[in-house]
């Protein structure tokens, strides 16, 4: 039997609802430039690139790169406004519970997050000393759901990615996991279907009871 030996989490919509916050962020661009989006199609963006989000959200518009640039930009600001007022109260339901028991349970943690903006939002969370590895919008070339920042982050945990399991809000995560070999997780609603196991949120649960019911 396969060992699990680490634990790696997205963060956005994982460890704390800034995913509310990126699409408000986009919300707010695509009202000034008349462009129709909605939080449904905002769920299709979740754990994509800002890039890859753009594209999203332009739904076949055809803009310049200057102006490609400048939009990326003005939805980080508005973003980054949001993200200023986070606290350790921002926490999802169980997770700092969680993260504390599987690190007494002695599994390694590691944060695989699409957003440049990961390293500041687990400072302010309070959670960033928690975590062995910490791989983010920086770490990689290809964005999720190619498997390549999970990959990545498995190896600064010196974990085969058999031996890790990941847990992912969207389903572009947790394709990005399943390619890469690892287990799945998945939480909340916009997550879809794939994951080996699916739940509301860690609110009440305990690392090894996931542990039981994965291998
Ligand atoms: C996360 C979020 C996405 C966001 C991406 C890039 O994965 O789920 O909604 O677009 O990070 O974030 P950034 O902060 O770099 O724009
Ligand atoms: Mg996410």
């Amino acid at each position: 039997m396969v060992e699990i030996k680490a634990f790696i989490f997205d963060l956005d919509g994982v460890l704390t609802d800034t995913a509310e916050y990126h699409y408000q962020a986009w919300q707010r661009l695509a009202d000034a430039e008349g462009i129709p989006f909605s939080r449904e199609e905002n769920d299709a963006m979740r754990g994509l690139a800002r890039r890859d989000s753009l594209n999203v959200l332009l739904k076949g518009r055809e803009i310049d790169e200057a102006t490609a640039q400048a939009w990326m930009v003005r939805k980080n600001d508005y973003y980054v406004a949001l993200l200023s007022k986070i606290s350790p109260d921002d926490l999802l339901p169980g997770v700092g519970d969680f993260l504390a028991a599987a690190k007494a349970d002695g599994l390694k943690l590691g944060v695989g997050s699409a957003s440049k903006n990961a390293r500041p939002a687990l400072e302010k969370l309070n959670i960033l000393s928690l975590f062995d590895a910490v791989g983010d919008g920086y770490s990689v070339v290809h964005g999720k759901p190619s498997p390549d920042l999970f990959v990545w982050v498995a190896g600064r945990l010196g974990i085969n990615p058999a031996q890790g399991v990941v847990f992912e809000d969207a389903a572009a995560g947790i394709q990005a996991a399943k390619r890469g070999g690892f287990y799945t997780v998945g939480l909340g609603d916009a997550v879809g279907e794939g994951a080996t196991i699916r739940l509301p949120n860690l609110g009440g649960m305990r690392p090894r009871e996931i542990l039981a019911r994965l291998v």
